[in-house]
């Protein structure tokens, strides 16, 4: 069956289509190499042994897509195209309206054309905003503290307005908290470009030397050691999650919005001791003031996807960090 991954030649999407191509089906890439490397493609025919079938081109381009759903005769879209830096969004909204929503709306559009009716979502906690109490459910309110989770929180009611506009469209909305680490083979990974906004890669290139410490940006919230709490979630259980949403779509036929997350939240500090076990390097760091936008707690109650997807995170941070240090020491520039 045909798969049409929208940005798959990215972080997740490159972690997705391994795992779809696992799981019998057919992915193809749609990429325009905005954010990503187009030596992704080889290092994907090392680890799966087939050809990562790729058109490079952009989801904004509305006909060229419709016309790729029609030829190619895709079953369902999974949609990872976007921009999505926080603090770009905020010195750059304009950018993040036109990529994001503009670039969904067009993809709605080539797909209701096509008659192509499957539609797998690249959704973010960030729509939770501050919350008010961890673990966050699905049916927690959601609010914009940026305009790029104001462009995700925008795209999930486009879809729902879709959805009750053509009952014959299946949507699986995944919310995903804090994606980190790599295929274990380690020859894909995420490669952030320039200084990395997240904390999994900058702890890498600390521990590489590349970069000389780590900032931990504010040590005076309401956490048990006072730094912030997140949900990191390895990407190769992501990918899983993205099948297992999938198949639902196809063979349940029925649509849903879920939390992919693993329920457990692990400080800053947590994450800084555990990369030191897994690559047995030193990561130097000092305090630093909050940054503007930061929550204290973001992590997910991860039930309702175990409920309807049967799916769950299996691998912990030590698997996290073991993963994402492999992928690091070999590959120190990343696909370039
Ligand atoms: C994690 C923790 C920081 C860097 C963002 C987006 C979210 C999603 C994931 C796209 C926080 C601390 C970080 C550093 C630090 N992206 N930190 N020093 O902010 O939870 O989520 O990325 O979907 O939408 O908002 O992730 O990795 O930036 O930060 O102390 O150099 O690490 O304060 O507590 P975040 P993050």
């Amino acid at each position: 069956m045909n798969i049409l991954l929208t940005g798959g030649a990215g972080y997740i999407g490159s972690h997705t289509h391994v795992a779809l191509l696992e799981a019998g089906f057919d992915p193809l890439i749609l990429d325009n190499f905005a954010n990503s490397h187009p030596r992704v493609l080889e290092r994907l025919q090392e680890i799966t042994g087939r050809p990562a079938r790729c058109v490079r081109g952009d989801v904004l381009d509305t006909a060229r897509v419709e016309r790729l759903l029609r030829e190619e005769k895709i079953a369902g879209v999974i949609h990872f195209a976007g921009d999505k830096a926080v603090g770009e969004s905020v010195q750059q909204p304009l950018k993040y309206y036109h990529n994001n929503i503009g670039g969904a709306v067009s993809l709605m559009q080539a797909m209701e054309a096509a008659g192509c009716e499957s539609l797998v979502f690249s959704s973010s906690a960030t729509v939770y905003g501050d919350p008010a109490s961890v673990p966050i459910r699905e049916d927690f309110p959601r609010s914009a503290t940026n305009p790029y989770g104001h462009t995700k929180l925008v795209i999930e009611d486009m879809l729902a307005a879709q959805c009750h506009a053509r009952p014959s469209w299946k949507v699986a909305v995944l919310r995903y908290f804090n994606p980190v680490g790599a295929h274990p083979s380690g020859r894909i990974g995420e490669d952030p470009a320039g200084i990395p906004n997240n904390l999994m890669p900058y702890i890498s290139q600390v521990a590489a030397g590349t970069r000389s410490e780590l900032q931990v940006f504010g040590n005076d919230y309401p956490t048990p050691d006072g730094t912030g709490v997140r949900d990191y979630i390895h990407v190769c259980d992501l990918a899983e999650g993205h099948v297992a949403a999938l198949r639902h779509l196809l063979e349940r036929g029925r649509g849903l919005t879920v939390n992919l997350g693993t329920g457990q939240g692990h400080s800053v500090l947590e994450v800084v001791k555990a990369f030191e076990r897994a690559s047995g390097r030193p990561v130097p760091y000092r305090f630093a003031p909050r940054r503007a936008g930061d929550v204290a707690q973001c992590y997910a109650d991860p039930a309702l996807a175990r409920e309807l997807l049967g799916w769950q995170a299996v691998r912990g941070l030590d698997a996290m960090c073991a993963d994402a240090w492999r992928w690091q020491s070999a590959n120190p520039q990343g696909y370039r």
